[in-house]
C-alpha cells in the first residue's frame, strides 16, 4: 500500500518542506478505537465511568472513542501543556485547564492521545489522585515505550510504536497538522 499522501497534505506546507506520510491509516485507527471500546464496555458494564481527556491532543480520539462505547458516562477535560513549539518535552508540565467536576468516588479513565515520556500522564494522575476518586485506569492511542522516563501502566492502548514524531488524528507540531485524519510522521525516513 503506498502510504503517502501528496494530494491534501500539500496545502500551505509546501513552502516549509514539510509533508506528513501516513504511518497508521484511517481504517487502521478505527479498527483500534472500536477494539479499546468493546475493552471499556466489557469492563464498564455495570458502571457510569468519567473519561478524562487531555486537551489538546486527545479531541479527536475521545470523540470517536465514546461514540463506540454503550454505557452511561460523562465526559471532562483537562488541558495539559509541555511540549510547546518543539519536538521534545520541555519535562515541565503546565496545568493549562483543570477539571470542572468533582471525580470523588468516581470511576475515572484517562484519555490521552499519546503517551511518549509519560511525564504528563504521571503528572494528570497525582492530580486525579488528589480527588480521590474510586479507580483510576489510563486508556492511550499510542505509546512509545522507548521514549519513557516515568513507568506508566497503560489499560488500554491502541498502538505501540517506535520512536518517531507524529502529527495527526489531533497530534500537531507547533500547532500545525492536527486536523489530519491519519497518524502521520514528519520526519525523513
Ligand atoms: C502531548 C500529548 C500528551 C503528551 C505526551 O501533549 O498530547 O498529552 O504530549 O507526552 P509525554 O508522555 O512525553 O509527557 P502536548 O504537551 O504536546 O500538548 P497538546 O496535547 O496540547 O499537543
Amino acid at each position: 500500500m503506498d502510504r503517502t499522501r501528496t494530494k491534501d497534505y500539500n496545502l500551505g506546507y509546501m513552502e516549509a518542506q514539510i509533508q506528513p506520510k501516513v504511518i497508521i491509516n484511517r481504517r487502521e485507527i478505527e479498527i483500534a478505537v472500536q477494539r479499546l471500546a468493546a475493552l471499556i464496555n466489557k469492563d464498564y458494564h455495570d458502571k457510569k465511568p468519567v473519561l478524562v481527556a487531555v486537551l489538546k491532543g486527545a479531541f479527536i480520539f475521545l470523540a470517536d472513542l465514546v461514540r463506540h462505547i454503550d454505557l452511561k458516562l460523562e465526559v471532562e477535560f483537562v488541558c495539559l501543556s509541555s511540549y510547546g513549539q518543539g519536538r521534545e518535552s520541555t519535562e515541565e508540565v503546565k496545568l493549562v485547564q483543570g477539571l470542572c467536576s468533582d471525580i470523588r468516588d468516581r470511576d475515572v479513565i484517562i484519555i490521552e492521545d499519546i503517551i511518549d515520556t509519560g511525564i504528563t500522564t504521571n503528572f494528570l494522575l497525582d492530580y486525579l489522585n488528589q480527588q480521590e476518586p474510586s479507580s483510576i485506569k489510563i486508556c492511550a492511542l499510542i505509546s512509545k515505550p522507548s521514549r519513557r522516563k516515568v513507568t506508566i501502566d497503560i489499560n488500554y492502548l491502541g498502538f505501540e510504536i517506535a520512536n518517531r514524531f507524529l502529527v495527526g488524528y489531533g497530534l500537531d507540531w507547533a500547532e500545525n497538522f492536527r486536523h489530519l485524519p491519519e497518524l502521520c510522521s514528519i520526519e525523513d525516513d
